[in-house]
């Protein structure tokens, strides 16, 4: 797990919005003065403040461009933005806020996602608006001069964005089309779409959680190593409710009980410590916690079974305790 390049806050301006099929919005961000902006890695993801306030709503959106563009004047940063209205109300918000010269408070970049990027083979697997980091890993591997696949599955062809950016691409004939409309035959099979398993083939998959479940167990059924299947949550539904349980912060000695409806971050923010949360469902690794002692119940989608058998860490947002007490090194 890393969490590289630059968590400084800035603001950028909207200098373009493209309306994609398929309700997903497209927004280039560049700094006020045309500044170059800091470098990013394919993978890598900014966070977006789209309301005001101490407590105010954090967003997480993959880079979709060229990561090559961040930098020179006229330098930007390109995402893409799925409008979901049944989301907590991120999407929406975005989508309405997003006009051209309005500006928004970001931070980052920061990779959780990244391109191994001496891999003899890479196949990408982008569902819906899971397709945006997986850009990036195609503009990147081009870049590298490396072989890979990028299988790109939606609903169907009018609700497929980005596919003027992909049919202009040097790297668009790698990209296979999947709709849901399809006879069977053109539909993701990864009994046929998967490749060989072998240690220098790596997997990325990003998009709904039931796409990636779906590629991810049938990856490891055909007996790809864990740590060669990379993915990204977007968002997960979870269930942060059970039994209570104590948690100690063992810096200021600070005990707090968790009630079964309750958050760790939250019982420690009552009694006074604060945690840094953004996502709160267990994808963005922002509350990420070293644990010191007791066993952490995982909840969330962001860290790898290997950091879960472990134990070690904990996303205070949404995991809980299988322990009658946590030791958290806060
Ligand atoms: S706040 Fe995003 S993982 Fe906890």
């Amino acid at each position: 797990m890393s969490d590289d390049t630059d968590s400084k806050t800035r603001i950028l301006t909207v200098i373009e919005r493209i309306e994609e099929p398929g309700d997903i919005l497209r927004v280039k961000l560049a700094a006020p003065d045309g500044a170059a902006l800091p470098a990013f890695t394919a993978g890598a993801h900014i966070d977006i403040r789209l309301s005001a306030g101490d407590t105010g709503l954090w967003r997480q959106y993959s880079l979709c461009s060229d990561p090559a563009q961040a930098q020179g004047q006229a330098g930007h940063y390109e995402i893409g933005v799925l409008r979901d209205p049944n989301s907590r109300g991120g999407s929406v918000a975005f989508h309405r806020l997003a006009a051209p010269g309005g500006s928004f408070t970001v931070e980052g970049p920061r990779n959780h996602f990244e391109l191994a990027e001496d891999a003899r083979r890479t196949v990408l697997f982008g569902g819906g608006i899971g397709i945006t980091p997986m850009l990036a890993m195609a503009w990147r591997l081009h870049a590298l001069n490396r072989d890979f696949t990028l299988h790109y599955c939606t609903r169907s062809e009018r609700a497929t964005a980005f596919r003027d950016t992909i049919a202009t691409a040097p790297w668009g004939h790698r990209v296979v089309f999947h709709h849901d409309d399809l006879p069977q035959a053109q539909r993701l099979d990864p009994a046929r779409d998967l490749p060989e398993p072998d240690a220098g083939t790596h997997l990325y998959v990003c998009g709904p959680q039931g796409f990636m479940d779906w590629v991810i167990g049938a990856a490891k059924t055909a007996g790809h190593a864990p740590a060669n299947i990379h993915r990204e949550y977007f968002s997960a539904q979870v269930d942060s409710t059970g039994e209570g349980f104590e948690v100690t912060a063992s810096r200021s000695g600070v005990t707090v009980s968790v009630g079964p409806e309750d958050t760790i971050a939250k019982a420690l923010a009552r009694a006074g410590i604060s945690i840094p949360v953004k996502c709160e469902e267990g994808v963005c690794g922002t509350c990420v916690t070293d644990v010191l002692d007791g066993t952490p119940d995982h909840r969330d989608q962001f860290l790898t079974d290997e950091e879960r058998a472990e134990g070690s860490m904990i996303c205070v947002c949404c995991s809980r305790a299988r322990s009658k007490s946590l030791v958290l090194d806060i």
